[in-house]
């Protein structure tokens, strides 16, 4: 390659063609990649919480969270490449994540059972509620196929919140 198309190369904007606009690619990028970030922390926190849960419903609780778990990690790769699609760029690191996560970390040495299900429940619920609003987004720009992911994912967190509300409910400490 001569130098001076891998200078051109370096310098180029990573901006894929899009036919939905700049604007559409700015707002949409914006809501998927704050997604993005909620969807990294609350992968791991599902993760913390399934390594250190503890007592008589171990097994059950430590299955359901694994399951969980993996369910919200499969969504960040295609959030992050929707975003390349639209033209924008993504996240990079974990320190951007943390920069941008709305889901809170929780580093406690002990919590218990049902009080992690509580949590994860909120969380779940709150994410919900911000990828509807990125369906919002989708709609005002006419951006079909992000709305069309999320309404998936939407279902799924709404699952989530289902199965973690029963298990918590139906359990004594
Ligand atoms: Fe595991």
């Amino acid at each position: 390659m001569k130098q001076r198309d891998a200078k051109t190369r370096r310098t180029a904007p990573l901006q894929t063609p899009s036919d939905l606009g700049a604007d559409a690619s700015k707002d949409v990028s914006a809501a998927l990649n704050g997604l993005l970030a909620d969807m990294f922390a609350l992968y791991l926190k599902t993760k913390n919480f399934h390594w250190h849960v503890s007592g008589p419903h171990f097994r059950d609780y430590h299955l359901l969270l694994d399951e969980q778990a993996d369910q919200i990690y499969a969504t960040t790769d295609p959030i992050a490449e929707r975003v390349r699609k639209l033209g924008g760029t993504t996240l990079r690191s974990i320190g951007q994540i943390s920069r941008l996560q709305r889901v809170m970390d929780n580093d406690a040495d002990y919590v218990t059972p049902l009080d992690m299900l509580a949590e994860l429940r909120e969380d779940n619920q709150q994410i919900v509620g911000r990828m509807r609003q990125g369906h919002d987004v989708c709609d005002e720009h006419g951006d079909v196929a992000t709305a069309s992911l999320l309404e998936v994912w939407i279902d799924e967190g709404e699952r989530r919140v289902w199965f973690l509300y029963e298990a918590s409910r139906t359990q004594g400490e």
